[in-house]
């Protein structure tokens, strides 16, 4: 039986409330991914969540709140991260700060850490959903563990459609890759996780950041697991001839089986880019992917590509 998928209209909003609130799982669309929704205070939904997208259980869960101020309810935030939450919020920036006393996030969904990785989303159904339950829900992107995000509800349905109890289809996903992930809890912001917030962007808002723990045998934020956002196909990166045989996922001006951005911009490459290599993956083993210019967006573009063609 495959999950029912429903524009966020004001009844499905209440229908998917109600589910979440027995427990059950919510497909939920975001500005960056879609998301697999459970009640965060709820451990027996948290375990159905990890179970239902395989994933190893020492991950946590990004903890997503209808405003600022429940998030500042959950976890620790100094001045200087509430600035910048005041900045960003609502968007695609998740704060790792430590958990208060009173969090309502089950030790589960933090896969036991005393740390607490808090986000407020931006898109509209999103935004609906949280405020009709009411409390935190935790949601990592809507995919098996180790595969590539879901930009649209298809790919939802499609991957998980028969392991949740519900889909609300908010349309294509605006930037198309995971929010950028934050250690906020020292003096200086330390970036987990590339995303379309850049390291520039928070500077400008709390100077001193700093951009990315490359310590990949011991990851602070288990995201940055090496293998991850994989295709099927072999993927070979900054090509620019491809070989016969090769799918060509370009970017820029010029000939390519799919072509990520012709106009060479990141935003819409972004946006792009896991619906294209999981349209590739389907009906070819090899795909060449065209050099990605590596400032800005494109820093989080080439980080998820690098982990993507990594070979287990
Ligand atoms: O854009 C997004 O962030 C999407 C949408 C659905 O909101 N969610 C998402 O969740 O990408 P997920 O679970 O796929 O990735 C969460 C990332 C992982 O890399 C996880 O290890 C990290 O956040 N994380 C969560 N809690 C953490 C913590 N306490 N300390 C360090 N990293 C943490
Ligand atoms: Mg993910």
């Amino acid at each position: 039986m495959t999950a029912p998928v429903l524009r966020p209209d004001p009844a499905a909003i209440r229908q998917a409330a109600a589910i979440l609130k027995e427990g059950g799982l919510v497909a939920m669309p975001t500005e960056t991914v879609y998301g697999l929704a459970a009640d965060a205070a709820n451990a027996d939904a948290v375990a159905r969540l990890y179970a239902a997208k395989g994933r190893p259980s020492f991950n946590p869960l990004i903890a997503h709140c209808a405003s600022a101020d429940i998030a500042f309810g959950q976890g620790d935030f100094s001045a200087q991260a509430r600035h910048l939450a005041a900045a960003f919020w609502p968007g695609p920036l998740t704060f790792v700060v430590e958990a208060i006393e009173a969090t309502t996030v089950c030790p589960l969904a933090r896969a036991g850490l005393d740390t607490l990785a808090l986000r407020v989303p931006a898109h509209p159904g999103a935004r609906a959903l949280l405020e009709a339950f009411g409390g935190p829900l935790v949601a990592p992107s809507a995919n098996p563990s180790g595969r590539i995000s879901p930009t649209r509800a298809e790919h939802v349905a499609a991957d998980m459609g028969d392991k949740l109890d519900l889909i609300l289809d908010g349309g294509p996903c605006t930037q198309g890759i995971e929010s950028t992930v934050i250690d906020a809890r020292g003096g200086h912001p330390v970036v987990l996780r590339p995303g379309s917030v850049s390291p520039a962007d928070i500077a400008a808002h709390w100077p001193g950041v700093i951009s990315g723990k490359d310590d990949q045998t011991a990851p602070s934020s288990p995201g940055q697991l090496l293998r991850h956002y994989a295709p099927q196909a072999r993927l070979r990166l900054d090509v620019i001839a491809p070989e016969p045989g090769e799918a060509y996922l370009g970017f820029g001006p010029g000939k390519a089986t799919l072509n990520l951005s012709p106009d060479s911009d990141l935003a819409e490459a972004a946006a792009n880019l896991f619906a294209m290599l999981r349209e590739l993956d389907t009906g070819h083993e090899r795909i060449a992917v065209a050099p990605i210019p590596r400032e800005d967006l494109g820093a989080a573009i080439n980080d998820r590509l690098a982990r993507a063609a990594k070979q287990d």
